[in-house]
């Protein structure tokens, strides 16, 4: 459903993503991990039309990303890492301009609003103004509204940021059901590993614009011979802590040091 050939992007003579390939298969929840600044919001703004790759092809549900952008707008749905509603509508309004957009089939639009506001526990505060909302409600809405037309493909950046342990548990459920009952496919990333660890199929991780690895939990875990996703990661990426404006030289020089005197 999604095929990514050494795909590259380079901002001047920084690389943020480096001669990355994978694919996806349908109905697969693919988890893409790595440190900020690891190039994976990079990856998701390629395959889905927003920004254009340096070098490399990507097929998204068989259409070529590049060269045929409107077929492939239609097969899938984004969830972005920041929040794009329409602060001056209501949370309803915001589902059913989103409804109308995507052709969901007039008879749906209603019960499907009322699930998804109901399960992001909203349906109470449908008829106020998204201005009015905390950041973690715009982001329960911006989810709710992400779900509303069930795309071929759904791209997930960093959903759960900042929400509680009960909601994102509800959400991977209501994903994980859409994944299996529509054949959905799902690429995600997330901090929280454990979210990979119970929802996806498959996990790559990817550091420094490069794909480290790719495979189940389980490989990943054999793979750097400990026993949990959250040690593998760890094992792979370092244990220096990210920002976004790391140096890309130094972190790499940082994290050779590092492997090296293990
Ligand atoms: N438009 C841009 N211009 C220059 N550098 C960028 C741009 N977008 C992202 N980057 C850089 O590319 C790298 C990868 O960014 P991003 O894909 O957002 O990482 P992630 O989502 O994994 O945290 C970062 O070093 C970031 O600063
Ligand atoms: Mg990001």
């Amino acid at each position: 459903m999604i095929e990514v050939k050494h795909l590259t992007k380079r901002f001047g003579d920084f690389a943020a993503v480096n001669d990355i390939s994978f694919h996806v298969e349908r109905g697969e929840l693919f988890a893409l991990l790595g440190p900020n600044g690891a190039g994976k919001s990079t990856t998701i703004k390629m395959l889905t039309t927003l920004l254009r790759p340096s070098e490399g092809s990507l097929k998204l549900d068989g259409h070529d990303v590049v060269k045929e952008q409107d077929a492939t707008r239609k097969s899938f749905g984004i969830v972005f890492q920041d929040p794009s509603l329409d602060n001056d509508l209501t949370a309803y309004e915001n589902m059913e301009l989103h409804a109308v957009m995507y052709n969901v089939p007039p008879k749906e639009v209603a019960p499907r609003i009322k699930e998804l506001l109901t399960l992001v526990e909203l349906w109470d505060r449908r008829k106020s103004l998204v201005r009015t909302f905390s950041g973690g409600m715009k982001r329960r809405l911006e989810i709710a509204r992400g779900l509303l037309h069930h795309p071929k493909v759904l791209f997930l950046d960093e959903p759960t940021l900042g929400l509680d342990a009960q909601t994102r548990n509800l959400l991977w459920n209501y994903v994980g059901n859409l994944a299996k009952e529509k054949e959905m496919t799902i690429l995600f990333t997330t901090h929280y590993l454990e979210e990979a660890e119970a929802n996806a199929n498959k996990i790559a991780i990817i550091d420094h614009g490069k794909l480290l690895t790719i495979g189940t939990a389980k490989e990943l875990e054999e793979q750097t011979k400990t026993d949990t996703l959250e040690q593998a990661y760890l094992a792979l990426t370092g244990r220096e802590i990210r920002d976004e404006e790391v140096d890309p030289h130094e972190a790499w020089k940082a994290r050779h040091r590092s492997r090296n005197m293990r």
